[in-house]
C-alpha cells in the first residue's frame, strides 16, 4: 500500500532529527596516538575542511607531511587524511570488518538514508550488494549505451560557437538526466522536472547547512528549514513514482534500474519501499555529481 504524504514526512523529520553525529560511537584516541594536526579548536578546522578545502588541505599537507588529523565538530573528533595513493589503495582493500566505510559515511545519513549501500557495513552491506549489482551487470550497462550516447548529442546541440560556459555546469546537467533516466527510466516528463531542482538542491548543500546539522533546532529556521523542505519534497517524489512504478503495467518489460530492483527477489528476499528510496537516492547522487567532476577536468585536461 502507497505511504501517505504525512507518512512519508514522518520519515524524512525522522532521518532529520539525527543529523548530529553520534559521538558514543566515536573512540577516544590520546592525541599522541594520532597523526599530527593544528591546535586550533575544531570549529575552525571543520570550517576550513568544509569551506576553504582546496587552501587548507594542502596547507596542512605542507606543514605536516602525507598523513593529518582535523579535528570536526560536535565534539572535537578526529578526522585522518591521507594524501597518497597507496594509503587509499590499502584503506580501499583493507578488511571491511575493519575499515567500516559505512560509519565513515554516516554524515550523509539524513540524505541517503540508513539503508543506503554507502552507510551499510558487514552483513547488511553484502546483502544490498547482492541484490543491487544485477541492475549494474554488463548487459544492464550496455542498454543504457544509447541513452547516454542520445542524452549526450542533445547537450552537446545546444552548444554555440563563440560563447563561454563552465564545462563543470553542462556536465552536471548531463549527468543529471543520464542518471534520472538510468535509474527511474523514461517518466513523465512531468515528474522529471519535479525531481531536478530537487536533487540539484540536494547535492548543492552548502557547508553552512552541514555545521548546523550539530544542532538539530536550527532546522527551525533558514536556510536549514528549506533544505528539510526540499528532503521532503524529494521524498514525497521518489515514494510516489515507486509506488506507481509497482503497478506499472509494462514493470516486468521494463530496463530501468527502480524497475529491476522492484522485480528483485533474492532467496525470497526483496528491497522495502524504504530501502528502495534510500538506494535511488543513493545512486542519484553518488552517480552524478562524481562522474560530472571526472568528465569537466577531462574537459579542461584535453583542451588544445
Ligand atoms: C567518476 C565517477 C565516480 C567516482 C570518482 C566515484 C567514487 C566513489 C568512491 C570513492 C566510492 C567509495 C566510497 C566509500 O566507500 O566511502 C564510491 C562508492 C559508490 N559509488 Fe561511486 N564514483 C563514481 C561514479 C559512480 C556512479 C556513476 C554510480 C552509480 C550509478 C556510483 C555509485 C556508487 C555507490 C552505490 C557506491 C557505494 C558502493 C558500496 O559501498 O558498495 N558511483 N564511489
Amino acid at each position: 500500500m502507497a505511504l501517505t504524504d504525512e507518512q512519508v514526512a514522518r520519515l524524512t523529520d525522522e532521518r532529520f532529527a539525527h543529523t548530529r553525529p553520534d559521538l558514543a560511537g566515536v573512540p577516544d584516541v590520546p592525541r599522541e596516538q594520532l597523526p599530527p594536526g593544528l591546535r586550533w579548536p575544531a570549529f575552525f578546522q571543520t570550517a576550513g575542511l568544509l569551506r576553504f578545502r582546496h587552501r587548507f588541505v594542502p596547507y596542512l599537507h605542507r606543514r605536516f607531511g602525507d598523513v593529518f588529523t582535523v579535528r570536526m565538530i560536535p565534539g572535537g573528533r578526529p578526522l585522518v587524511l591521507f594524501t597518497r595513493p597507496e594509503h587509499t589503495r590499502e584503506i580501499f582493500a583493507g578488511d571491511p570488518e575493519v575499515f567500516h566505510a559505512g560509519k565513515g559515511n554516516a554524515i550523509l545519513g539524513p540524505i541517503m538514508g540508513e539503508h543506503s549501500l554507502l552507510l551499510q557495513d558487514s552483513a547488511e552491506h553484502k546483502r544490498a550488494r547482492k541484490l543491487l549489482m544485477p541492475a549494474f551487470n554488463g548487459a544492464a550497462l550496455r542498454s543504457y549505451q544509447s541513452l547516454v550516447t542520445e542524452l549526450a548529442g542533445a547537450e552537446v546541440a545546444t552548444w554555440r560557437d563563440g560563447t563561454t560556459f563552465r564545462s563543470l555546469d553542462r556536465m552536471n546537467a548531463l549527468t543529471l538526466e543520464v542518471i534520472l533516466r538510468v535509474v527511474f527510466g523514461v517518466t513523465d516528463e512531468r515528474r522529471l522536472a519535479e525531481l531536478r531542482p530537487r536533487v540539484n538542491r540536494t547535492v548543492n548543500i552548502s557547508p553552512a547547512i552541514l555545521l548546523g546539522w550539530g544542532w538539530p533546532r536550527l532546522q527551525r529556521i533558514r536556510p536549514w528549514k528549506g533544505q528539510v523542505d526540499n528532503q521532503r519534497e524529494l521524498d514525497r517524489l521518489m515514494y510516489a513514482e515507486i509506488a506507481e512504478r509497482r503497478e506499472a503495467p509494462d514493470l516486468a518489460e521494463r530496463t530501468d534500474v527502480l524497475s529491476q530492483l522492484i522485480r528483485m527477489q533474492e532467496d525470497g528476499d526483496a528491497l522495502s519501499d524504504a530501502e528502495l528510496r534510500d538506494q535511488l537516492v543513493t545512486l542519484l547522487l553518488a552517480g552524478h555529481e562524481t562522474t560530472a567532476t571526472a568528465l569537466a577536468l577531462g574537459a579542461v585536461r584535453d583542451r588544445p
